[in-house]
């Protein structure tokens, strides 16, 4: 029998929400309405994955919680930031995501979750234009404010361990500045000298909690946690981080369709994909800054799945110079939508010879349906990682994430490759757990 070498999972965790939209709402209600009973947690690898611990003889086949210890359902205590003084049960009818029937059984818990005051910055997210902000003069004030929120939420609920969950919108795209962002005592003295230009509000978020012994997960493809300042940060708090950019709908479809390409040696020649969607995110990622975040994010899926420096004759081809196969990723504001968001990705490979073929994948998807099993995986991880003494990105989590961050200033690789990313998940749990990690196909 083997022995997890983690501490037990004892007491409330609360999970700290920032944003209180539809990927929250449909999160924290499900997660209520699973632990009544009254819905299943579907789509959440925490909650039904069972994976092999050991091998020839000894091989079993278990859940997660059997293996490492989890917190449970009935453990997580919600709160959340938001700039909208909206309740989770005004904001969870607001986003029409679930239907009145699958929120109303918990209605009372829903409303007793009021979001705190945002740290936000106009700037930022132009579109947004709600009035439940702290009144913060700089940004350091805003760290200050955050961590108070985090120290308060944490006594009042008796929690003995806290998650900050970034499930917001998706910020500006603020490039890493090495003179700002490479080390914690430069990216101090820029959030006290109130630096608006290199401080994105989510830095903020994110320092807080790390400060005060919280995991912190972005859910956007916002740069927060993937500079060095906060890998430092995390690293003299102990703290694990995650991010970014959940992997949901068209991103999980392109890292386990891709794989089928490089597999069988087949080429590409371009990779087109489009999407309509019409909640709130839509109208924030309508702003070009905004989009431009999720752009470059989405973009990297192929980049290390797909090669063309390792396979010229197979990816070499495509684009403009003809160095690289061509791929663009557009998302368009359609209200009719809401929610229910449609993707077409219209893929054009090349088989022997070079003769050209044509893949068309047409996915009606439900965006926050996805993401919220992926929030509740997140947080329960990231919380295991911590009493697991792992500290700084926590890369066994790229499974969940589009946008898997890496230590680019070492030159090392994203895991993109859906199949390998699974493999890193379960030999991270397998680690904790005790038992030995391994290469094998189950
Ligand atoms: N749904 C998916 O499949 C998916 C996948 C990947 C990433 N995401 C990302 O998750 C995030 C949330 O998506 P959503 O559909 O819930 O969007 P949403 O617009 O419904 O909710 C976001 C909420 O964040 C709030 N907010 C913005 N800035 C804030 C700040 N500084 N502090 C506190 N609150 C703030 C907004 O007021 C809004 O209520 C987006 O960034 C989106 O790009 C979603």
């Amino acid at each position: 029998m083997a022995i997890s070498n983690v501490s037990p999972a004892r007491g409330k965790l609360g999970i700290l929400v920032v944003g209180n939209g539809a990927v929250a709402t449909t999160f924290i209600t499900g997660v209520l309405m699973a632990r009544k009973g009254l819905a299943k947690p579907i789509g959440s690898m925490t909650q039904y994955d069972s994976i092999r611990v050991g091998r020839g003889d000894d091989k079993r086949y278990m859940h997660y919680a059997d293996i490492v210890p989890l917190a449970k359902l009935d453990d997580i205590v919600f709160g959340c930031w938001d700039v909208y003084p909206q309740n989770a049960y005004q904001a969870a009818i607001y986003a029409q995501v679930l239907n009145e029937r699958d929120i109303n059984p918990v209605r009372r818990e829903l409303e007793a979750i009021c979001p705190m005051p945002a740290a936000f910055d106009k700037n930022y997210v132009k579109r947004l234009d709600g009035d439940n902000v702290k009144p913060c003069a700089t940004r350091w004030e805003m760290v200050e404010a955050l961590r108070k929120d985090i120290r308060d939420f944490r006594t009042r609920n008796a929690c003995e361990r806290i998650v900050v969950l970034w499930a917001a919108s998706t910020e500006i795209y603020v490039p890493v500045d090495e003179s700002v962002h490479y080390r914690l005592c430069d990216l101090e003295a820029a959030m006290r000298a109130d630096d608006r230009k290199h401080i994105a509000p989510s830095m903020c978020y994110a320092y807080a909690a790390l400060a005060e012994g919280a995991p912190f997960i972005m859910g956007a493809p916002n740069t927060t946690v993937d500079i060095p300042a906060m890998w430092e940060l995390a690293q003299q708090t102990h703290m694990p981080i995650a991010g970014k950019d959940f992997k949901t709908g068209q991103t999980l479809v392109k890292s386990g369709f891709a794989p089928i390409i490089s597999t069988r040696c087949l080429g590409l020649n371009g990779w087109f994909s489009t999407n309509i969607l019409g909640n709130r995110d839509g109208l924030v990622l309508d702003e070009p800054e905004n989009f431009h975040t999720k752009e470059v994010s989405k973009l990297s899926t192929l980049e290390t799945i797909l090669r063309p420096d390792l396979q010229p004759d197979l990816y070499g081809h495509g684009n403009e110079d003809d160095t690289h196969f061509y791929h663009k990723v557009r998302i368009n504001y359609y209200p009719p939508r809401n929610d229910n968001k449609e993707s077409w990705d219209n893929i054009d490979i090349f088989g022997w010879m070079g003769y050209p073929m044509q893949v068309k994948i047409n996915f009606l998807c439900r965006d926050s349906i996805l993401a919220a099993p992926v929030c509740l995986d997140l947080c329960l991880l990231t919380d295991l990682a911590a009493r697991a003494g792992r500290y700084g990105t926590q890369r066994f989590l790229s499974f969940f994430l589009k946008s898997p961050m890496h230590d680019y200033t070492r030159g090392e690789q994203p895991v993109n490759n859906l199949y390998q990313q699974y493999t890193m998940l379960k030999n991270a749990i397998r680690e904790m757990g005790g038992y030995e990690p391994d290469e094998e196909m189950d």
